[in-house]
């Protein structure tokens, strides 16, 4: 396989941004081909055999656009679709998840005791997180809340101002989150209110910023697969199932340089 193909990502919407962003800065020589099922947004309440039923049909447009690594770039997609990706891609290509990649690095310390996770509806119900910290150490404790209000208020701009501040402290207020060491963000989307939760905290614990340990991830799996791009690369792609404006506007605050969006209805 040659390493100047692409790498595909993909999300509901602009929460995998968060994560292409994070790939981008890592390996700017790279080539992304990213697809947002805005037509389909929000995942986290849709039943696990739509979001599998989404990423199979996502995968195999990524597939056909010759990406050499998948990478989800979304925690619901994550919990639900991963191993059935896992099988339907065999050995073509390598697939990575966005939750794995965080519970090993977090598994490298023991700092911590407490974990909360907030994340969407579906991703807490499946309890992934729970279950995986548990399996590699019963001491840990970990503590999930559904957030479902927060992707489809960020996937509207609505962050940084008075109304994502009530929502994110009503939530954050919660008592199942009553003494946490750490606060994963088990949805791409947060990462865009990382701040205004960085604040609530006032920095007493650690916020897990998933974007940035998946791209790591990224780099030490094509690393050892020896399919880093070394050439400057063609310009990133980007797909969305409904042309959307937030998201065009909000792939321009990620993308700085001119970027080029298509509408490619995937589901017709
Ligand atoms: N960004 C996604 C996640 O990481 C999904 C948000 C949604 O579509 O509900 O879970």
């Amino acid at each position: 396989m040659s390493s100047t193909l692409p790498i595909g990502i993909f999300d509901s919407g602009i929460g995998g941004l968060t994560v292409a962003s994070a790939i981008h800065h890592l390996l700017p020589k790279e080539q992304l081909i990213y697809f947002g099922d805005t037509a389909h947004l929000p995942y986290g309440d849709k039943s696990p055999e739509a979001i599998k039923y989404y990423s199979l049909k996502i995968a195999k447009f990524l597939l056909d656009n010759k990406c050499k690594v998948i990478v989800i770039a979304c925690n619901t997609a994550s919990s639900h679709a991963f191993h059935e990706l896992v099988h339907f891609l065999g050995d073509q290509i390598p697939i990575i998840n966005v939750i794995d990649p965080v519970i090993d690095k977090m598994l490298k310390t023991d700092r911590y005791k407490k974990i909360g996770v907030i994340g969407t509806k579906s991703t807490i119900t499946s309890d992934i997180y729970a279950k995986k910290f548990k399996e590699a150490n019963p001491e840990i404790q970990v503590s999930s809340l559904a957030t479902p209000l927060l992707a489809p208020m960020i996937e509207e701009g609505f962050f940084n101002n008075t109304i994502s501040h009530t929502v994110i402290n009503s939530y954050l207020s919660s008592p199942k989150l009553k003494g946490i060491d750490s606060l994963i963000l088990a949805c791409t989307h947060y990462p865009l209110i990382k701040k205004e939760i960085n604040e609530f905290y006032k920095g007493k614990i650690d916020i897990i910023n998933t974007a940035e340990i998946v791209a790591d991830y990224v780099k030490e799996r094509l690393t050892k697969l020896s399919l880093l791009n070394n050439d400057k690369p063609p310009q990133h792609q980007f797909y969305v199932s409904d042309y959307t404006s937030s998201f065009e506007s909000s792939t321009r605050l990620f993308f700085d340089e001119k970027i080029h969006l298509t509408h490619y209805p995937i589901w017709d």
